[in-house]
């Protein structure tokens, strides 16, 4: 019998990633819970096969719904695979509330079934759970960096990998957990770096950098996180942690001057704003224990061809992401951003 999964957040930009991950790979069979907040588009999901994907909307935090299905889940390797989140770190400085509510209560819900029911379940982490990095310094993010969050988003996400850690050691919950650096790919809502300054040149609107632009990011193709992560479900070890990069750090300017001139526009056409608080400066993942240990390696190797890509994709689906466009934009209109 072909194993069911639970796909927690499987709406939003990278849990949708792994569902057709899944699909093209593998015979699971898939529920996507996504309570779809601005965040989550069922159209993301558009194509998949409907006796192998069905999407289930509501809230993570809601225990009688997850108890409704996790409790059938009985099957030895049937997992749930938690994606869901409040994940945009400039809306959690406006208002941190749901990112306390969903990623810290949700986890801890989804926890609680899976201690009931002996359910594996793999947590979706940031590299941010690790503060940030000089520009200088030798050492990346390794899996034994302690903890030093900055924003309510990283802070929330930090809290919850302790939750897995601590009902992993008092309750023997099976879960492992992963902290990957930041991805781009088709199907990112324009909130997000990247698709903000496609979406924005394709408006004919001057992109817009954050403060000096000399924050660097380890950008990783969203393709290459869902096959780490389908790695770990099946050769991670239970109670363990994996950190997912793919040697990709460049600071904003070099990805803003990359997408314009890409686009065929002036490299310089950008404009400074204010900065973002409390701003990481630097994220670097080493990804050591990935390819040693589990044998597993990014198939994107090359940055600018996998934006080139990214770019069509977004000037090829104006449908998928031009409803979310304004309504972005005035949001950070408030903000000065
Ligand atoms: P996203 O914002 O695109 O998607 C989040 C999804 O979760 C949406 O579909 C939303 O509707 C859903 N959701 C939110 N609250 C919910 C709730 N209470 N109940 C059910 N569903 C809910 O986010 P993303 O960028 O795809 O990130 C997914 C996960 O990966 C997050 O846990 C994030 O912390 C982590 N992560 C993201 C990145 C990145 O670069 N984007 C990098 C590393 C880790
Ligand atoms: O590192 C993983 C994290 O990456 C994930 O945990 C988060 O969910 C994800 O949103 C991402 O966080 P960042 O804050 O790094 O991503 P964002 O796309 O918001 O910004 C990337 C960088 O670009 C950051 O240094 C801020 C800057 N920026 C962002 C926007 C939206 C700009 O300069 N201009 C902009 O318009």
């Amino acid at each position: 019998m072909s194993r069911e999964l639970l796909v927690t957040g499987g709406a939003g930009f990278i849990g949708s990633n792994f569902v057709h991950h899944l699909v093209a790979r593998t015979d699971a069979r898939v529920t996507v819970l996504d309570k779809l907040t601005y965040a989550g588009n069922p159209a993301s999901l558009a194509g998949m096969p409907e006796d192998r994907v069905r999407l289930a909307q509501g809230d993570i935090a809601d225990a009688a719904l997850v108890e409704e299905l996790v409790a059938p889940m009985t099957g030895e390797d049937d997992a749930i695979v938690h994606y869901a989140a409040e994940s945009h770190n400039d809306n959690s400085l406006s208002d941190p509330s749901p990112f306390l509510q969903t990623n810290l209560i949700g986890t801890y819900t989804l926890l609680e079934a899976a201690r009931r029911h002996g359910t594996r379940l793999h947590h979706i982490s940031t590299d941010e759970v690790y503060g940030d990095l000089e520009l200088d310094d030798p050492e990346r993010f390794t899996e034994a960096t302690p903890y030093n969050p900055s924003s309510p988003y990283s802070s929330t996400k930090a809290g919850s990998d302790l939750l897995v850690r601590a009902w992993v050691r008092s309750f023997g919950v099976r879960a492992t957990i992963s902290n990957c650096s930041n991805n781009y790919g088709p199907r990112q809502h324009v909130e997000k770096f990247i698709p903000r300054q496609i979406t924005n040149v394709i408006d004919g609107v001057r992109p817009r950098l954050y403060g000096a632009g000399l924050n660097v990011r380890d950008w990783i193709h969203a393709d290459d996180h869902s096959s780490a992560v389908l790695t770990i479900l099946e050769r991670g070890a239970l109670g363990e942690t994996y950190l997912i990069g793919a040697d990709g750090e460049q600071n904003n300017k070099q990805v803003v001057e990359m997408i314009l001139r890409l686009m065929g526009e002036d490299p310089d056409a950008y404009d400074h704003v204010v900065d973002r608080p409390g701003h990481d400066l630097r994220y670097a993942i080493d990804p050591t224990r990935m390819r040693t240990e589990l044998g597993w390696e990014p198939a994107y190797r090359d940055f600018e061809s996998g934006l080139a890509a990214t770019i069509d994709w977004y000037r090829g689906n104006e449908a998928w992401w031009r409803p979310q466009k304004a309504a972005t934009e005035a949001k950070y209109a408030t903000t000065g951003h």
